[in-house]
């Protein structure tokens, strides 16, 4: 209509996204400004409890995230897979290992995510389900970083398989076959219950939901499959 074209020419769209959705978010973007070009997009990448406050003092149109929130009240939509997996280098004496119990963990180095983290959140409650207690050798706010620690030996972690799946790096991984993991989770994108959508942030919550199963066909063929280091590499 006439009134959707007025509200998409010019506009802001104001996007809070969880730290795995910037593997996958701003690639959706591109395409999006290419059809919108009025459009000014913020997008902040940060963990779950920092998106939850976000939520809770209405600071953004849309949210990503992975861990639904007791509060606020939302309107949420699943759209792609988000798996936690056990990441360890390529050459962990674990990763030819198959049907590994999840008690092997108690005996390797872990880096853990930081208070608030949603990642951290879900390996907690598996943990604690299973009475595994991990050695936390080192807490790290980065997933980058603890892929940098992991390929330095400092141990192994949980992250998102989306970590390591859309890059060139995934040959310096393997994703070991623990019990219990993957750990199933899906990415929503979602907006307060009782928020009026702007036509811009409409638009866009169409777009996503629409665009990404053929997006990440083509960026993330591997997700979901227990890939290992080996097999993914180039
Ligand atoms: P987090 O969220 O940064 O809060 O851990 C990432 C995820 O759950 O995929």
């Amino acid at each position: 209509s006439i009134a959707d074209l007025k509200g998409m020419k010019q506009g802001k769209l104001s996007l809070a996204v969880i730290t795995t959705a910037k593997y996958f978010v701003p690639r959706l973007l591109g395409p999006f400004c290419k059809r919108y070009p009025g459009i000014d997009i913020s997008l902040k990448v940060t963990n779950h409890q920092n998106i939850q406050e976000r939520m809770i003092n209405n600071q953004d149109d849309l949210f990503i995230f992975s861990q639904l929130p007791s509060q606020p009240d939302l309107k949420t939509y699943p759209f792609l897979d988000n798996p936690l997996v056990v990441i360890a280098p390529t050459d962990h004496p674990l990763a030819s290992k198959k049907n590994i119990p999840i008690s092997a963990l108690n005996n390797e180095p872990f880096i853990m995510r930081e208070p608030g983290s949603g990642t951290r959140e879900a390996v907690q409650k598996l943990f604690a389900a299973n009475d595994v207690d991990v050695k936390v050798r080192l807490e790290l706010g980065s997933n980058e970083a603890i892929k940098q620690g992991i390929a330095g030996g400092l141990g192994v972690s949980v992250l998102s398989q989306h970590t390591i799946i859309s890059e060139g790096t995934s040959g310096e991984f393997a994703i070991l076959d623990i019990e219990g993991f993957p750990i199933p989770r899906q990415w929503y994108v979602g907006h307060l219950a009782g928020k009026q959508l702007s036509v811009v942030a409409e638009s866009f919550l169409k777009y996503l939901l629409e665009e990404s199963p053929a997006l990440a066909k083509q960026f993330l063929p591997g997700l979901g499959q227990p890939m290992s280091g080996k097999e993914a590499a180039p």
